[in-house]
């Protein structure tokens, strides 16, 4: 029987790797699901509810881990807890790849390492994909914290009393957390506008009801690469970008930063000058803070104050609302299981030359063997 374990996360991950629903998915493709105890405690799977879809309840780690065939975990796992699988054990998780320091002893045990976010994006890997479910409900959070920290209402309101005017709301990258940001803008009533690089996001954009402002130039036109994904824009055309922007920005009450490149630090779009012009009391969440914000200023995990202009930057935002976001990782990760088992014989069969296999291993044999890691 396969087994396979799933521990705790460290203290500053709220998400968990599978829910009540998936370790009864996985179950019933011939598997053993051991799960650490108390470990999906801040997602709210209790272990009972674990137990009753079937999951085995380890009263550690080490039990949990001891001799399985598969890990799932949402953060990178150390290589002490994968030394205590099965050799060549599966480990999939959100491995944060690039870090080369990190990834080399997790390569070294001899684990097949996957990691999550290298999902292509084909229309058979959508349900597979951990980017885009964490990036919506991030997209969404975002938003929400926007308003609450502005100590203004978003909404137009005609009262007997007067009219509350309603608040600008302006979007920077419109992949999935920038078009989620944008419909949760709407939905409270911001007058919302959003900018790209990608002209696929123009009519996106429009589509939602808010205003597309960006260069579309020769190089916007080519800006999008065949994954999907925005390609680093030359010098010229983030000067034109941030002149654009510049004059924008200026009356916005909110602004969502959420650009990204693939492997890359992500693009400076709000200078300090930028931030200067704007009405004190203004609000920016950069989602990007993580790879090291889009605003000048930016402080990864910490809201701070700059010329009256709050500006957060959170980490991990998908996190604080653990239960959608742990639910939806979950179904992420049984998709992609899906494709290791032998559904007659409910035995593991990986096909090695699978484009969604190919895609995500990190690491096989003692050795890194994803082509986006091969020089790093
Ligand atoms: P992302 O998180 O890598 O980047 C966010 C956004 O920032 C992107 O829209 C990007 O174009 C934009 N950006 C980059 N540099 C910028 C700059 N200098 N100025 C302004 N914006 C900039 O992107 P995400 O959310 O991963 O989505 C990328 C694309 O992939 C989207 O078209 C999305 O619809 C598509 N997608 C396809 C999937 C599939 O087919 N399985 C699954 C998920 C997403």
């Amino acid at each position: 029987m396969v087994t396979i374990a799933v521990t705790a996360e460290a203290p500053d991950e709220p998400r968990f790797a599978v829910s009540p629903e998936t370790v009864k998915k996985l179950s019933a493709l011939g598997a053993k699901v051991r799960v650490e105890a108390g470990a999906g405690g801040r997602s709210r799977f209790s272990d009972d509810a674990l137990k009753a879809a079937g999951a085995e309840i380890a009263a550690g780690a080490a039990e949990a881990l001891s001799g399985a065939d598969m890990l799932l975990k949402v953060r990178r796992p150390s290589a002490d807890e994968i030394r205590q699988l099965k050799p060549g054990a599966i480990v999939a998780a959100i491995l944060d790849p690039y870090d080369k320091a990190a990834i080399e002893p997790l390569a070294g045990t001899g684990a097949n390492l996957f990691s999550m976010e290298f999902m292509p994006r084909i229309s058979r890997a959508q349900s597979m994909d951990v980017l885009s479910s964490q990036a919506n409900l991030a997209g969404y959070k975002a938003v929400v914290d926007a308003a609450s920290l502005f100590g203004q209402a978003l909404p137009m309101m005609m009262t007997a009393a007067g009219t509350v005017p309603a608040a600008k709301t302006f979007i920077m990258g419109v992949g999935v957390a920038g078009l989620q940001a944008i419909a949760t803008a709407r939905r409270l009533g911001s007058i919302v506008s959003a900018t790209d690089v990608r002209p696929a996001t123009k009519e996106q954009v429009q589509s939602l009801g808010a205003k597309f402002i960006a260069v579309e130039d020769d190089e916007f036109k080519q800006a999008q690469t065949a994954a999907g994904y925005a390609k680093p824009m030359s010098a010229e055309y983030q000067a034109k970008q941030a002149a654009l922007v510049a004059e924008h920005i200026k009356n916005q009450d909110i602004v969502i930063t959420t650009a990204l490149i693939p492997g890359r630090p992500a693009p400076k779009l709000v200078s300090a000058a930028m931030l200067a012009a704007m009405k004190p009391g203004s609000v920016i969440v950069d989602l990007a803070a993580e790879r090291g914000g889009n605003v000048e200023g930016t402080v990864p995990g910490q809201t701070v104050e700059v010329s009256g202009v709050k500006i957060v930057g959170p980490l991990n935002l998908a996190g604080s609302v653990p239960v959608n976001a742990s639910s939806l990782y979950a179904k992420n990760l049984y998709a992609f299981l899906e494709l290791f088992f032998d559904k007659k014989e409910k035995t593991l069969k990986v096909n090695w030359d699978d484009e969604i296999i190919k895609g995500t291993l990190v690491a096989k044999d003692g050795k890194i063997v994803h082509p986006n890691l091969a020089s790093a």
